[in-house]
């Protein structure tokens, strides 16, 4: 299904100044054009401190979702960095010896990004620090998280109604950790929509930048937004806008929100002159995302939608890599979820879904596959 592309609105830089940049609009205006240019002629790799990304598309950081099996199956559709879901400052250092790795990253799992949650600097600190020493590429505060719970104690989304404590926290983090691990925010477009949430946006990005962080993935909505209304790549693009005329080029900024297909992902990266896009929810279920976007940004033919013996392929390692972590048991429970998302890509989704939501053991599993994925017609359950 083709998702319409919302036209972005006038660009920030058209006719009225970014509040908080302060430059000439003309200036805005002739950097975008330039910018513009280059990302329709080039795909730009994404740089997060050594960490270069040829095709700068990611795997966002995705909660319940974004297990070893998952980025496994990401890594083999072209994409060249993943997240890990987020964790809790607390139980990063609480994780054992013989558990981590269930939590933290494979070898073959490189470059790699583990992102943090909490409330306080000595607690981050401490969890960044031992996710540095299990060996993550890159370290990823997130100041994001709109869940009722987690902003009643201080953490994740709420942050970004408080610039001092937000950055109390980077200043800390970066301190501790090994100056060769790139550090970097995920940030929504601010608390809510008042005038001082946008005025603590820019507070924390102005202060993170000189404290060292060299990239923000933004998340288009705000944290009151939780999933409600488009992301705002109007404001996404004008981050980067305001990072440009501020000298800042070396400081990436990464677009997230509705990335959906490959046409809106290649429109999003050439109209907002971001670094990089962040896949999400377009991709849980469905990694041919990527192959696809890399495919039209190398101007090449969109591959074709994938068969049901290809998504049969897919469903089947998924699942042999996610027993191999967890077990059976656990790896059913896990699966179901990603069962339901995998199932809209078959013309049959619906009774699909209902026999993935039943699987409790690797035969249910199989079986499943067996009646839905074998032959290119699905059977015919009319009579
Ligand atoms: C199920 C789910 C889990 C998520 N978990 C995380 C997370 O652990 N860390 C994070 O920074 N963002 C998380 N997000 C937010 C996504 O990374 C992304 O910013 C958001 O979904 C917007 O992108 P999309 O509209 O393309 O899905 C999660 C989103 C979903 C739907």
């Amino acid at each position: 299904m083709l998702q319409q592309v919302p036209e972005l609105r006038k660009p920030p830089w058209h006719g009225s100044k970014v509040s908080t940049g302060g430059s000439a609009p003309i200036h805005f205006w002739l950097i975008g054009v330039i910018l513009m240019i280059m990302q329709k002629t080039d795909i730009l790799p994404l740089r997060l401190g050594a960490i270069e990304i040829r095709v700068p598309i990611i795997q966002a950081a995705l909660s319940g979702y974004s297990d070893a099996p998952m980025r496994k199956i990401a890594r083999k559709f072209g994409c060249e960095f993943v997240l890990c879901e987020v964790m809790l400052d607390q139980f990063v250092v609480a994780v054992s010896k013989r558990k981590s790795r269930l939590y933290f990253a494979d070898s073959d799992e490189h470059p790699i990004g583990a992102q943090i949650m909490g409330s306080e600097p000595t607690q981050f600190v401490r969890a960044a620090q031992r996710l540095a020493d299990e060996g993550f590429d890159l370290i990823d505060l997130n100041f994001a998280c709109p869940v009722k719970k987690v902003l009643g104690r201080q953490r994740g989304g709420y942050l970004m109604s408080d610039p001092k404590s937000a950055l109390d926290i980077v200043a800390a983090v970066r301190k501790n950790i090994p100056s060769t691990i790139p550090l970097t925010l995920k940030l929504r477009k601010g608390f809510d929509d008042l005038p001082e949430s946008r005025t603590r946006f820019f507070e924390i990005l102005d202060g993170a930048v000189d404290l060292g962080v060299c990239g923000v993935t933004i998340h288009g909505r705000t944290v009151r937004q939780r999933y409600e209304g488009l992301s705002d790549w109007n404001f996404i693009c004008e981050v980067k806008q305001y990072l440009l005329a501020k000298n800042r080029p070396d400081v990436a900024v990464i677009g997230s929100g509705d990335l959906f297909t490959a046409e809106v992902c290649t429109q999003r990266l050439a109209e907002s002159g971001v670094n990089g896009l962040a896949l999400a929810r377009g991709i849980i279920g469905n990694p041919w995302l990527f192959r696809e976007i890399s495919a039209v940004l190398c101007q090449e033919p969109k591959p074709e939608p994938p068969s049901l013996v290809e998504q049969r392929e897919v469903l089947a390692e998924h699942f042999r890599l996610s027993v191999e972590l967890y077990g059976e048991s656990r790896a059913a429970t896990t699966m179901r979820a990603f069962g339901v998302k995998y199932c809209l890509l078959h013309p049959s989704s619906d009774q699909v879904r209902q026999d993935f939501v039943k699987v409790k053991t690797v035969a249910d599993w199989n079986n499943v596959l067996e009646k839905w994925y074998t032959f290119c017609n699905p059977p015919d359950t009319t009579e």
